[in-house]
């Protein structure tokens, strides 16, 4: 079982900082982390390190609505997603902004070099432009009719309703989604990356011989090659100022397209660790470097990494990763997220609601090696987690303990060869030593699902070996022993019992890294590596009192979770951001423009508040009644419990949507929506007419 130490560099995808972390985004972080955890349970030298990506347009322009500075915005949403990702157990060993000195340096240099090799080359062409703003439009923030099915209000590059992808010149009536105004065409110099310079290398790095090892999973293989056979085009890597990002070095106004430095925010946050750490930068990134570098991205980024990147860091001296591991898509409930229907659910809002860790179980579950979407499927999530989670895995030591601290002081009996604990537990315990090897074969390949089910099969034999044994019989009888030994044999069931218990949580500490601390302290030991797996509990070892290791999920704390998510939607569309200083501001999304046919279908009613009060278990809501007028009533669950009481609210005029389809919450049916604005909390404030309006009157 010795194995050489080896030095891993890990990364995970760097989260853009222009909206929160979701549970999609966790299926990506966790799998990393858990993978993580896993090399340094082995012993080998590994660090992960991630950042948040902080350039691009979308930045730009929420800074701008927000009044700050975008330096100002990206460190707050920076603070925000390390946060979430604490609190998920999700532990970097660094993370950085790609907005950092050590990055723009690292970028200065990989460009001079592919510059210096012959890899840049610069043309003029055409793009949209709003007179406005003035300034270039990228694709996304253009918006107009599709030329295939005639859907209005569509991207620049793609057709939410019909699927087709095209260029957005071919877009009818565009319009610019920042000032509205229609852009125009207008010229500028760019800057690209000649990307089929790499082709050959790209070829023996993607397609190597059988025996040489792969870089990424075969799968990804076949899509490459389908981009092979398209042609590698050249890369757009520069943009015109305005922009949010490095500039390009002797060429003024122009800046580096965020795509470009957000890779190599991998090695500027490595190096900020090396300097910390006093690790040498230069043995994990020289073009020859002996360590592994493993990068794990969803599969919509597969273009980049497995592409541009090697590309780049070829064409700049450096070392190719040793391995890219793509991993599909989150789905909840066999849908895509879906904010109206609760399921686009902010890593926040669950642990508002929900133990992290039972999501870290979950996704481990369900993820393999293979890049397939998974499906969170919340009835499924409440079994896995009260049925095998608790009622397998944590009812052995809540059992064992029970019995070994009424009758022997929680004090573990002798488990060595030829002990009553041997005879009796031998097989179950060696079966659970057994399965070491496969279970370590299984994260290092990142099958955390055969994890699972293995660790919870060998949690089913401890079971079912304990009732074979019936040990509360003996514990009845412990005053008055049928036979002389009983009481030993007693002793030898629970402390081989919790013997099963630690190699179990040895086996699931990676996914659990929580749970598997107050498990270690509650057996009294320090922090297990995979080599305690031979190292059982000594003859005499104390234990300390059972506490709760794991609650079950109750169904309702599930649904609260998605109400809250609905919630968020109904009340503001945008995300609050704190600024220092700024007390709260609010960042909207601009609406597409709408026609006053598109307007006049939203009925607007002034209405009265006639009775307003709490709703027992949703600390954000306030059910309403409300008057349209001659007795007409309405209930409405309003997401504004935060900013008024009840008795504030009874006989105010204010103004619903009348129109809107009732919606099934966990409390009610809502009938109609209040109209409020704010970024929420405290500062949120509904509409009122001015006096003389009466309940009824259509507003218009
Ligand atoms: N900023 C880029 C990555 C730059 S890496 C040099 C980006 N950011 S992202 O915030 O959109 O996504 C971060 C990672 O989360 C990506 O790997 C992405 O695939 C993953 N996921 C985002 N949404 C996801 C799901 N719904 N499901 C699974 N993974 C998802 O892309
Ligand atoms: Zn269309």
């Amino acid at each position: 079982m010795v194995q050489a130490k080896r030095k891993i560099l890990v990364t995970s995808a760097l989260p853009y900082a222009n909206g929160p972390i979701h549970i999609g985004h966790l299926v990506e972080y966790i799998q990393t982390d858990i993978w993580v955890r896993f090399q340094k349970m082995r012993g080998h030298d590994c660090y992960y390190v991630c950042a948040d990506d902080a350039h691009g347009t979308p930045i730009m322009l929420r800074a701008q609505k927000e009044g700050i500075e975008p330096t100002a915005l990206i460190a707050l949403m920076g603070r925000d997603h390390l946060r979430d990702f604490t609190d998920f157990g999700v532990e970097f060993d660094n993370y950085g902004s790609t907005d950092s000195a050590e990055n723009r340096e690292l970028v200065t240099q990989i460009y001079r070099r592919l510059k210096a090799g012959g890899h840049i080359s610069t043309r003029t062409i055409k793009q949209a432009y709003d007179p406005v703003k003035n300034m270039f439009l990228p694709d996304r923030f253009i918006r107009g009719t599709c030329p295939r099915c005639g859907a209005p209000d569509q991207y620049g590059d793609s057709c939410e309703v019909c699927g087709a992808t095209y260029a957005p010149t071919e877009l009818k009536n565009p319009v610019s989604a920042i000032s509205g105004a229609t852009p125009v065409q207008k010229e500028s110099e760019h800057y690209f990356f000649r990307l089929g310079d790499f082709e050959d290398t790209l070829r023996t790095w993607l397609f190597p011989d059988i025996t040489e090892p792969r870089h990424v999973q075969a799968e990804v293989a076949n899509k490459l090659d389908e981009w092979f056979s398209a042609g590698l085009q050249d890369w757009d890597i520069s943009r015109d100022a305005p922009y949010f990002g490095f500039e390009i070095p002797d060429a003024a106004g122009k800046y580096f397209y965020v795509w470009l430095d957000a890779p190599v925010g991998y090695m500027a946050s490595f190096s900020q660790l090396c300097r910390r750490a006093a690790i040498d930068f230069d043995e994990y990134w020289a073009r020859d470097a002996k360590p592994e570098l493993y990068h794990f991205i969803g599969k919509d980024i597969l273009y980049f990494h497995a592409l541009f990147w090697p590309a780049m860091l070829d064409g700049a001296g450096f070392r190719k990763p040793t391995a890219i591991f793509a991993h599909g898509f989150l789905t909840v409930n066999g849908q895509k997220m879906s904010k109206s229907r609760g399921t686009f659910i902010n890593a926040r809002t669950y642990l508002d609601h929900l133990n992290p860790e039972y999501l870290r179980y979950y996704f481990a579950n369900k993820l393999g090696a293979h890049v397939e979407d998974i499906d969170l499927n919340l009835d499924d999530f409440i079994a896995r987690v009260n049925s095998d989670l608790v009622g397998k895995y944590v009812n052995i030591a809540s059992r064992a303990a029970g019995l070994l601290h009424r009758h022997f002081a929680g004090t573990i009996a002798d488990l060595g060869p030829g002990s009553a604990a041997s005879a009796i537990a031998q097989d179950v315990i060696g079966n659970a030593l057994q399965a070491a090897a496969r279970i370590g074969e299984s994260y290092e390949e990142r099958r955390f699902g055969a994890v699972v089910r293995e660790t919870m099969n060998l949690a089913d034999a401890f079971n079912q070996w304990w009732d074979r044994h019936r040990p509360w019989e003996l514990s009845k009888r412990f005053e008055h022993p049928a036979q002389p030994q009983d009481n030993e044999v007693l002793h030898a069931i629970c402390s081989a019992a919790l013997e099963g218990f630690r190699i179990l949580t040895l086996f699931l500490k990676p996914v659990l890294p929580e749970l598997a601390r107050n498990a270690e302290r509650f057996l009294n030991l320090g922090p297990q590596t995979w080599k305690d797996l031979e190292v059982p509990l000594r003859t005499g070892h104390h234990t300390n009192p059972y506490q709760h290791l794991a609650a079950r999920v109750d169904p309702n704390q599930v649904q609260a979770m998605l109400d809250n998510s609905r919630e968020n939607l109904t009340m503001t569309s945008q995300t609050p951001v704190t600024a220092p200083g700024a007390g709260t501001a609010v960042i909207e999304e601009i609406k597409p423009e709408i026609t006053i046919d598109d307007f006049a279908k939203v009925d607007l009613r002034v209405a009265r508040i006639a009775k307003a009060g709490f709703v027992q278990g949703a600390d954000k809501l306030l059910q309403l009644t409300v008057d349209l007028g001659e007795g007409r009533t309405r209930n409405i669950f309003a997401g504004i419990r935060s900013a008024y009481a009840p008795q504030d609210l009874e006989g105010r005029l204010t103004v619903v949507v009348a129109n809107l389809a009732p919606r099934k919450m966990k409390f009610g049916i809502s009938e109609g929506m209040v109209l409020a604005a704010g970024p929420g909390g405290k500062d949120l404030w509904i509409l009122s007419p001015d006096s003389g309006a009466q309940p009824g009157m259509r507003i218009k």
